[in-house]
């Protein structure tokens, strides 16, 4: 016997993206925004200036990766338990990628399922972390590594918050506009390399294209089935970087920067990039601070780290490889000889 449930359903999860500075926004239901006490100092008074609700709750969880756990997700719970939030209730997510995953995560799971607005404030998460609906925590057995497929409501990405971010944090957000322009657009490269991110206006023009571009990915490949995997470049090779340096060293979007010089690297061994390509990637990202070199000690437990990466499976690899400037491809068959060869002229930079 068997029972057939039609669920051929043409879901439409489509949201907009506004970058300019935050509208009134009024909700009438419960809103809880949530945040941590670095970002609430900053700029809570400004966005309340901005928002309305029939009842307004703020949520505060501690701020970093290493609170990205299921503890702070329970606080963020229980506090919606408490206020009796239903499935109408609306969550806001104000802050970095951390709080914006988070946030997502539990509006996803929450009476299963309720809607979430992002509000970015870091470059990383304008740029990348608050489009296309990846939410999740971390635990002990790795990063993202528990999550959910929940598209947000709206983003509203104002370019303000970023006056009050460390250079550092500002140059991960680079590498992830780079990462989208190597990979996808290169019109956007070219852009980037004549720009100077520094001024607001281009900042904010950088910022719609990179948006758009991921926007793009996303819209064909919503949970990441093929083309999506592609804006991993860079992070193959950087999550190594970031396990051997014990998470310690280097922001994640830093690592990635190094990460990408090797992909590139990779790339021109195998004749899919010319070396004045690679050189201009290298370039761009020198041009914000960002790391490009690093020691490979060893070359063997390097290459052995990279089946940690939860796109590898078992037995193979997967990388992203750029062709040239704005085009990838995707490959779990790349020589162990040629990346070990990769990795020790790495070292030797
Ligand atoms: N969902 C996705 O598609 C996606 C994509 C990329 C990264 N991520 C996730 O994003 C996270 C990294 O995000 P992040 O780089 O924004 O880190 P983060 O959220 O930890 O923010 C970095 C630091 O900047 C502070 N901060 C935030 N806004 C600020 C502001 N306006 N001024 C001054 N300080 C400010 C934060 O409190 C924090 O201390 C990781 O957990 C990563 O897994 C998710």
């Amino acid at each position: 016997m068997q029972v057939n449930i039609a669920l051929k359903k043409v879901v439409d999860n489509s949201y907009n993206i506004t970058i300019d500075s935050l509208p009134k926004l009024h909700f009438d239901t419960k809103v809880a925004i949530v945040t941590n006490p670095k970002i609430a100092g900053l700029h809570l008074g400004y966005l309340l200036s901005k928002i309305s609700a029939k009842e307004l709750y703020i949520i505060t969880v501690p701020d970093g990766e290493k609170y990205k756990n299921q503890e702070s997700i329970n606080t963020i719970l229980e506090s919606l338990f408490n206020h009796r939030f239903n499935r109408k209730s609306l969550l806001i997510a104000f802050g970095g990628g951390v709080i914006g995953d988070m946030t997502g995560y539990a509006a996803s799971i929450y009476q299963r399922g309720i809607d979430f607005i992002q509000v970015p404030t870091t470059l990383l998460s304008q740029v990348d972390a608050s489009v296309g609906g990846k939410t999740g925590m971390n635990n002990s057995y790795g990063k993202n590594l528990v999550g959910a497929f929940h598209q947000p409501q709206a983003v509203y990405i104002d370019p303000r918050f970023l006056t009050t971010l460390q250079n550092r944090e500002f140059g991960a957000g680079v590498a992830e506009i780079v990462k989208m322009a190597v990979t996808f657009n290169k019109p956007f490269f070219e852009f980037l390399e004549s720009a100077d991110l520094k001024d607001a206006e281009i900042l904010q023009e950088a910022i719609k294209q990179a948006v758009q571009t991921k926007a793009d990915v996303v819209a064909q490949d919503e949970k990441e089935h093929g083309l999506r995997a592609a804006l991993n470049y860079g992070h193959t090779f950087g999550h190594v970087i970031e396990n051997e340096t014990r998470y310690k060293k280097y922001l994640h979007g830093e690592a990635v920067a190094i990460g990408m010089v090797m992909a590139n690297n990779t790339s021109v061994k195998m004749g899919i990039m010319s070396k004045e390509e690679a050189q201009r990637v290298k370039l761009l990202l020198e041009k914000y601070n960002l790391p490009v070199s690093y020691t490979v000690e060893d070359a063997e437990s390097f290459y052995e780290t990279f089946y940690l990466d939860k796109k590898s499976s078992d037995s193979s690899i997967t990388f992203i490889l750029p062709v040239g400037i704005g085009g990838v491809k995707i490959t779990d068959r790349c020589e162990k000889k040629l990346l070990i060869s990769v990795l020790n002229e790495f070292g030797e930079v």
